[in-house]
């Protein structure tokens, strides 16, 4: 039957759909997107679907979702699956978000690093960066001298990419401490004026990987003292959060600490691991 016939954008502005995009069209990108990012879009979801997606559509040439949705389906499709995963995850953050889990990774790495081999820190839903930039921000500081890595992944290549070059509005850096940003950006000046880039000595300390967590087999990965999964698992199902709990508690060294968002509560789905802090756990004991 035929699709809503206009979209809504993030600040409520509505737009008529010059795309068709059917029920069942929302339908099949819902179960396409949980079957390849374990990504559970609700019902209301429908704008943000069409309004993510459409630009996408336009982009191959197709009026209709149902004939993107048909490339997708196809040979000649292998490749535009990472953009239509690209278009449909959400990429909030911001550096030093929910501060008090830097203060627990500075005490966590003083009292770790060092103890066997390089302290190692996992960001896995690293988006556009800040994320394992506050965390390599806060390893230089409180580790001068000790041999610390950094993994970030995401699904998303698109942010990935955005990660890896390290260049931000200025506004996105107003906030911090004047002398962290001496030591860690560049202001840019010309054509760049107006943004800053993380020093290449600093960017290049992080290993920057695409890992989707819902896999069934992850890269060959390190065991880490911490692990950050912070604002991603709200985005899945219960079984699906749990699967991936239990292959964190692999991957964590025995005192290793794993650091969620501030809404993510895993009481209720794990007994592998214990709360011990604010939206802070470790492998369960006994
Ligand atoms: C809201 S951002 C959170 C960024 C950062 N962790 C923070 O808290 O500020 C969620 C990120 O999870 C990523 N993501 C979604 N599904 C994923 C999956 N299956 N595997 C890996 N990353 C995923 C998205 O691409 C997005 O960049």
């Amino acid at each position: 039957m035929g699709g809503v016939l206009s979209t809504t954008d993030s600040d409520g502005a509505i737009f008529p759909r010059d795309l068709h995009f059917s029920e069942a069209d929302f339908r099949a990108v819902r179960s396409l997107l949980y079957q390849r990012t374990g990504i559970a879009l609700s019902d209301a979801k429908n704008h943000m679907a069409y309004a993510r997606l459409a630009k996408r559509v336009r982009h191959k040439g197709f009026s209709s979702f149902a004939d993107y949705l048909a490339l997708l389906s196809s040979e000649q499709g292998a490749g535009e699956w990472e953009h239509f995963i690209n278009s449909l995850t959400t990429n909030l953050t911001s550096f030093f978000r929910e501060s008090h889990h830097f203060d627990i990774l500075r005490q966590h790495a003083q009292q770790h690093a060092g103890n066997s081999g390089p302290y190692q820190v996992w960001s896995s839903a690293a988006s556009t960066g800040e994320e394992p930039y506050s965390i390599l921000f806060t390893l230089a500081q409180s580790l001068e001298g000790r041999d610390y890595r950094i993994v970030a992944s995401d699904i998303d290549t698109n942010v990935l990419g955005k990660a890896a070059a390290g260049v931000y509005a200025a506004d996105r850096v107003e906030k911090l401490d004047p002398a962290l940003l001496r030591q860690f950006f560049v202001r840019g000046v010309g054509s760049n004026a107006g943004k800053v880039k993380v020093k290449a000595a600093w960017s290049r300390q992080i290993d920057f990987r695409r890992i989707n967590l819902v896999d069934s087999q992850w890269p060959q990965l390190e065991q880490f003292d911490v692990i950050f999964c912070r604002n991603v698992l709200i985005y899945f199902d219960k079984p699906t959060q749990a699967g991936i709990l239990e292959h964190f508690a692999r991957h964590l060294k025995p005192h290793g600490l794993l650091l969620l968002g501030h809404s993510e509560n895993i009481q209720h789905i794990s007994t592998t691991f214990e709360p011990c802090g604010k939206t802070a756990y470790r492998l369960a004991r006994g």
